[in-house]
C-alpha cells in the first residue's frame, strides 16, 4: 500500500494545531515538512521552531525536506527538532555521502532528492546507504505547481534497479501529484506519494488522503 505524505505548506498555518489533528485522524503516514532557505530555492517556508511544535502534535513520522545549501551546518538541529527522516538535495551536497554519514549516525533516516533535470543514475552509488529517494516531480520551492511528465520515466528507471540490487530503498515522489495522476505514478514504481494542495485545498483532506491510500 501507498504512503501517503501530506506536505503541510499548503495547509493553514493559523489554524496548523487543527491540521496537525486532521492528518493525525486522518490515514497519512508522514507529516512532510518542507524547509526552504531563498538560496536554494526562490522561495522561504518555515524552519526548526514550527518543526519542534509540529513535533508535540504527532507520533507518526516527520519527513523533513530540505530545499537548503549546506544541510550539513544544520543536520543536527532538525534532529533535536524531531525530524525522523531528513532528506537533502544531491545538487546542495557537495561531499553527498559524508552528509548520508552524518544523517544516520544523528539516527535519522537520510533521504536524497533530485531536482527534475537530475538523472537518477548520479545516485547509483550512494543507492545502498539511503532509506528514501525524492524524485522531484516540479521545480522545488511551491506548492500547487504542475507534474512534470518525464518524471514518470525516472521513476520507472530507479525502481528498476532498487529491485535488481534488492534494496529496500523508497521512492517518494513530490510535486503535482493530484486525484488524477496519481495512480500512474503508483504504477510507475513509486512508495511515497508527497501531496500538498491536493490534500489541503480537498473539499475534505481527510477523504482525499483516505482515497489515495487506497489506489
Ligand atoms: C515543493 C515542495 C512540495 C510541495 C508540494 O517545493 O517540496 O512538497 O509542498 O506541493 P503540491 O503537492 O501542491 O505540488
Ligand atoms: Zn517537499
Amino acid at each position: 500500500m501507498a504512503i501517503i505524505a501530506p506536505s503541510l505548506l499548503a495547509s493553514n498555518f493559523l489554524r496548523l494545531s487543527d491540521e496537525c489533528v486532521m492528518l493525525n485522524e486522518s490515514e497519512a503516514d508522514w507529516f512532510h515538512l518542507d524547509v526552504m532557505d531563498g538560496r536554494f530555492v526562490p522561495n522561504i517556508s518555515f524552519g526548526l521552531p514550527v518543526i519542534e511544535q509540529i513535533r508535540t502534535m504527532t507520533s507518526k513520522v516527520c519527513d523533513v525536506h530540505l530545499m537548503i545549501e549546506e544541510p550539513e551546518r544544520y543536520a543536527e538541529a532538525f534532529k533535536k527538532a524531531g525530524a525522523d527522516i531528513l532528506t537533502v538535495h544531491i545538487e546542495a551536497c557537495r561531499h553527498l555521502h559524508r552528509n548520508i554519514q552524518q544523517i544516520r549516525n544523528l539516527g535519522m533516516e537520510p533521504g536524497v532528492a533530485l531536482n527534475p533535470h537530475t538523472p537518477v543514475e548520479m545516485l547509483y552509488n550512494v543507492l545502498s546507504d539511503i532509506s528514501i529517494v525524492c524524485i522531484m516531480s516540479v521545480n522545488p520551492g511551491f506548492g500547487g505547481q504542475q507534474f512534470i511528465p518525464h518524471t514518470l520515466q525516472k521513476i520507472k528507471t530507479l525502481r528498476t534497479k532498487i529491485d535488481q540490487l534488492g534494496l529496500n530503498t523508497k521512492i517518494e515522489v513530490d510535486g503535482g501529484i493530484t486525484w488524477e495522476n496519481a495512480a500512474e505514478i503508483l504504477n510507475a514504481g513509486a512508495h511515497v506519494l508527497v501531496a500538498g494542495s491536493t490534500v489541503f485545498k480537498a473539499k475534505s483532506p481527510k477523504k482525499m488522503i483516505s482515497d489515495l491510500k487506497k489506489l
